[in-house]
């Protein structure tokens, strides 16, 4: 991105966030953030984005898991297990939150082995921090997927509303907190917010056992094997999105004025690849790479996903722009992380 588009995107969220401290408790501060589920690929990246415009102690990361030292170098921790209400009511009472983004979830894989603890995690936490969310009247941001889709959607492009029946456990929980949450909405008045997000690449925090991992996996394996086993089919077409694309499409959406909300769930889309394709960006950079495709179950989950996603209504009604297209990522992800590995060798 550009010195002067990122100067344009601090604006912008500088003037929204002004705006957004007037509307919580104090008149004078912005939004006290709770994340759930924060040590996860996405967390500990949407906390470092919102303290670093509205300071360490306004954005608190929980998680049932132990945090790395550096992930709780820069502001708060608490433990919170999602199936616990008490326990957080307590962090939204004490710490006087006003958003909860709420992270925690088995995904799509992981999901598929444990279908109890994903029944669990994701649709009973989901209930916690809904219920919460209504009686406190927080704002509450809950991400949904490509994998909320099925085989019945139409896959190229899928549409923001079309059916949608998925074969996971994985989405339909997501389909469920969509519908619940538009629901709180309209009969409760809940601030609810909702983006689905396509596969997110990211070189400093790791895929926690998704279908689209692979897109993460081979980066690594390009630096430091120089081999990468597939469980995709080269032609398998999926979107996939940049981490800092995600995060911010993620505040843009938290800050747009209600009155620009046309709905409540908005698909979000930066571009869309096959296996092969990538594998031909990243030799680009490292051309010994090498690849073997060996489909597994993951290959017949990304079957029933969409293959391009139509994000045309949050284009249209809050502005949603992706800025990192697929030749900048590689770029991205392979000179990250080859400072990375040599900084761990290093040590
Ligand atoms: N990463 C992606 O590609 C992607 C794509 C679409 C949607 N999403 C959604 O974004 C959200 C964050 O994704 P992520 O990639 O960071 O997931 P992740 O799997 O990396 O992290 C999820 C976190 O939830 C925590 N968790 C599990 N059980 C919990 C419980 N009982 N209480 C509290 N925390 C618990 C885990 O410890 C983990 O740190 C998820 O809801 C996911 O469905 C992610």
């Amino acid at each position: 991105m550009s010195a002067s588009s990122m100067r344009q995107n601090f604006l912008r969220f500088d003037k929204l966030f002004k705006a957004e401290c007037r509307l919580c408790h104090t008149g004078k501060r912005g939004p006290n953030v709770l994340i759930t589920g924060g040590l996860g690929q996405l967390g500990t990246g949407l906390a470092r984005e919102l303290r670093a415009r509205h300071g360490a102690e306004t954005v608190i990361l929980s998680d049932i898991i132990k945090p790395e030292e550096s992930e709780i170098a820069n502001g708060p921790f608490i433990f919170a297990d999602v199936l616990d209400f008490k326990c957080l009511q307590e962090i939204v009472v004490n710490k006087r939150i006003d958003w909860i983004v709420h992270f925690s979830a088995l995904l799509s894989a992981v999901g598929e082995n444990n279908v109890p603890l994903a029944v669990r995690v994701n649709i009973e936490g989901l209930h916690n921090v809904m219920e919460l969310s209504k009686q406190y009247k927080l704002k509450l941001f809950v991400p949904s997927t490509i994998g909320a889709f099925g085989p019945e959607s139409p896959r190229n492009p899928t549409p923001n509303l079309c059916i949608q029946r998925p074969k996971t456990i994985y989405g339909v929980s997501k389909v469920h907190a969509e519908l619940l949450g538009e629901y709180y909405n309209k009969r409760f008045n809940l601030d609810f917010r909702c983006l689905r997000f396509p596969g997110i690449i990211s070189y400093d925090s790791h895929p926690g056992g998704g279908t689209t991992d692979y897109a993460v996996q081979i980066f690594h394996d390009a630096i430091t094997t120089g081999k990468h086993h597939c469980y995709l089919r080269p032609d398998t077409r999926l979107p996939m999105m940049y981490i800092d694309d995600c995060l911010r499409s993620t505040i843009e959406f938290m800050l747009a004025p209600t009155d620009k909300l046309s709905t409540r769930t908005y698909n979000v889309h930066a571009m869309s690849f096959t296996p092969e394709e990538l594998f031909n960006e990243v030799r680009k950079w490292v051309p010994e790479l090498e690849i073997e495709y060996n489909p597994d179950a993951r290959q017949k989950i990304a079957d029933t996903w969409p293959m391009v996603f139509d994000d045309s209504i949050a284009r249209q009604d809050w502005g949603w722009k992706p800025s990192i297209p697929l030749d900048s990522l590689v770029e991205i992800m392979i000179t990250n992380l080859r400072r990375l590995y040599k900084e761990k060798e290093k040590a």
